[in-house]
């Protein structure tokens, strides 16, 4: 697959198929990212996969809790900035609006809305998933190089007819995923990734960008 095509074809997609994630496919992307920089060549992701029955029994696990209005860990890290000024607010608030329109939820229908984010612990239907961890000793620099490698993990999985989700929500119940994959105690969850093939029967609406011009400045004279 052309990398073009790749960077094109990978969205966050939000419905899978049960189909198995074959286990030599998901070596061959991770052997790949691997490859992927980072300052110092320091590597600083720490992954684990998680399938079969221990996935089955986290996803359970996770939805409980959810659903039982238990309250979110506490943060290791802030997902956003808690006053997102202009142009963030702005982009957030447009793909809200995309995301619930494509789903038929209105707004202000907080239960719908939170259904819909449940899916996001049933890694919406997902039979693998990825959890990357990072050391709290790092800083943002190395924070940057695991944004790489997921980006390159994400690429990969494109090119063996694959698609993923990446989930920060899962930070929000931590320590249920600590519970499952037991990491060492410096490390720390950044987020999940949801792997599996696309179910093609679950509609979506395909985010924009900002025009090239509003991000990107030639220097030329
Ligand atoms: C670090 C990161 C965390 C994300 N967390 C979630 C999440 O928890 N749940 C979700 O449904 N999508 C999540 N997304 C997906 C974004 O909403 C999506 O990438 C963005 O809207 C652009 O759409 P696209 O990836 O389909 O092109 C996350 C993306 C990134 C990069």
């Amino acid at each position: 697959m052309d990398v073009y095509d790749a960077v094109t074809s990978r969205r966050a997609v939000r419905g899978f198929t049960d189909e198995p994630v074959p286990m030599d496919a998901l070596e061959r992307v991770l052997a790949g990212a691997a490859w992927a920089p980072s300052g110092s060549n320091l590597q600083p992701w720490r992954i684990y996969v998680v399938t079969g029955a221990p996935l089955e029994r986290l996803k359970k696990l996770a939805t409980e809790r959810v659903a039982a209005g238990d309250p979110w860990d506490e943060r290791e890290y802030e997902m956003y900035p808690r006053e997102l000024k202009s142009p963030y607010a702005e982009r957030r608030s447009a793909f809200g609006k995309e995301r619930y329109s494509a789903l038929g939820i209105e707004r202000e229908d907080w239960e719908a809305r939170q259904r819909a984010a449940i899916a996001n612990w049933e890694c919406f239907g997902a039979p693998a998933v990825l959890f990357c961890y990072i050391d709290r000793a790092l800083g943002r620099p190395q924070w940057s190089d695991v944004g790489m490698y997921l980006q390159t993990v994400m690429l990969l999985l494109r090119a063996e007819g694959l698609h993923s989700c990446p989930q920060m929500a899962w930070s929000q119940v931590r320590k249920t995923v600590d519970e499952t994959v037991q990491p060492p105690d410096d490390l720390m969850l950044f987020c999940g990734l949801s792997i599996g093939y696309e179910d093609p029967d679950v509609s979506y609406v395909r985010t924009g960008r900002a025009p090239v011009e509003e991000t990107v400045t030639f220097i030329d004279a």
